[in-house]
């Protein structure tokens, strides 16, 4: 359930994102090297890069992409295809506009990335949450549910938040309920670039033959939040329409400047560098985190997947409100905030999902100090 909060009555329009205080992804990033790359395309740039440039975004940079995704991720696609965005959540935005007419309903995981129901709000249509489960999502269920809904968004690399990869049998069910209904599927494959357990899953879209499925996608997680910049793979059919909400929002993405700097960054390396050491970097902080729960929160909070890259979830004891204790909680080094943001219904406990990309370890322990004494002044008093 989105709260009041979360839409901007009284707080954070994202709790989700900004209620952290934490440093650590920022001081591990070769600033220097950056620096650098960015002064010299300043030094450099073209005055034919400084008009409104082509609306998917500057050519080399979607070039890059390209070779990324299909090399990284088996994607298959064509530089034309590559639409440069602000963030993956622009990304989901345009999709879910340019996809979905006012009231149309879409499938969205139960529970999900909260800026999912956000983009579909903003579109007027009507999300139908479908629960996810050891397999990934329920498709048996959307079926019986709303089986002539005209999208479906999910995160089958990495499930968000619970980290749970979909079954290759509930890919191909997905696949061939777009295929016989005209769906279509949004793959969300942003937290697939950091995947922390060495064997990463290729995408869905790779195995798609129908031209079905919408890529998003990002290559800025480990980087910096600041640098904003994604990306869709629109199949060939449907970049007319994504063109047009483009235009229609607005006409370029972020600046041509770190899309420039960023082309640069990759192709000399480091990029993947940068990831290799941040891969290990959040191995080591998601398990001191998570040994930390389970040895000194023992009956408060309760770890449910410490594979979830980024994010751990974990539950709080039965009957008691996430989000009463999220807004107990002071700003931390981690982004906590309520289960219940992740969910259009109720879940069926609460919990505190908490983004630990910026934890620094020597603040753990007074994280958890805070998180116990929120959990205790919730507890009701008999
Ligand atoms: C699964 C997923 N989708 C979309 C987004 C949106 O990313 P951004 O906030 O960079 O737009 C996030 C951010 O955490 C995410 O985890």
């Amino acid at each position: 359930m989105i709260s009041q909060r979360a839409m901007g009555i009284g707080g954070p329009a994202r709790p989700w994102v900004q209620r952290h205080r934490g440093a650590n992804r920022l001081e591990q990033f070769p600033l220097a090297v950056w620096s650098k790359l960015v002064s010299r395309h300043a030094r450099n740039v073209s005055r034919d890069l400084m008009g409104y440039g082509d609306p998917m975004g500057y050519g080399p940079f979607r070039e890059v992409i390209a070779e990324y995704l299909r090399a990284f991720r088996a994607v298959k696609c064509e530089l034309a295809q590559i639409m440069v965005t602000t963030s993956p959540q622009q990304a989901l935005q345009i999709a879910a506009l340019a996809l979905l007419d006012a009231k149309d309903s879409a499938w969205i995981e139960e529970p999900a990335y909260p800026g999912t129901h956000q983009a579909l709000q903003a579109a007027g249509a009507r999300a139908v949450p479908v629960p996810v489960d050891a397999e990934g999502l329920n498709i048996e269920y959307g079926i019986q549910q709303e089986g002539c809904a005209r999208v479906a968004i999910v995160t089958p690399s990495h499930q968000f938040p619970m980290g749970v990869s979909m079954s290759s049998m509930r890919r191909l069910e997905l696949l061939s309920w777009a295929r016989e209904h005209g769906g279509w599927i949004i793959e969300d494959d942003c937290n697939s670039e950091y995947d922390l357990r060495g064997t990463p899953v290729s995408s869905l879209q790779g195995l798609d033959v129908d031209g079905r499925v919408i890529y998003v996608g990002t290559l800025t997680k480990a980087v910096f939040p600041a640098l904003r910049l994604g990306f869709i793979v629109i199949p060939k059919d449907l970049i007319r329409s994504f063109l047009d909400i483009r235009n229609a929002t607005d006409t370029f993405a972020t600046s041509v400047l770190y899309q420039m700097a960023m082309t640069d960054f990759i192709r000399e390396g480091h990029f993947s560098r940068h990831m290799s050491r941040m891969r290990e970097v959040q191995i080591e902080t998601r398990n001191a985190l998570a040994a930390a729960i389970i040895a000194q929160t023992a009956g408060l909070l309760e770890v449910v997947d410490d594979e979830a890259d980024m994010q751990l979830v974990t539950l709080l004891p039965p009957g008691l409100d996430d989000v009463d204790v999220a807004a107990k909680l002071p700003k931390l080094s981690a982004a906590v905030y309520a289960l219940s943001e992740c969910y259009v219904s109720r879940p069926p406990r609460g919990g505190l999902v908490i983004g630990y990309a910026n934890l620094n370890l020597e603040d753990i322990p007074a994280m958890l100090a805070a998180l116990k004494t929120a959990i205790h002044t919730s507890i009701p008093k008999h």
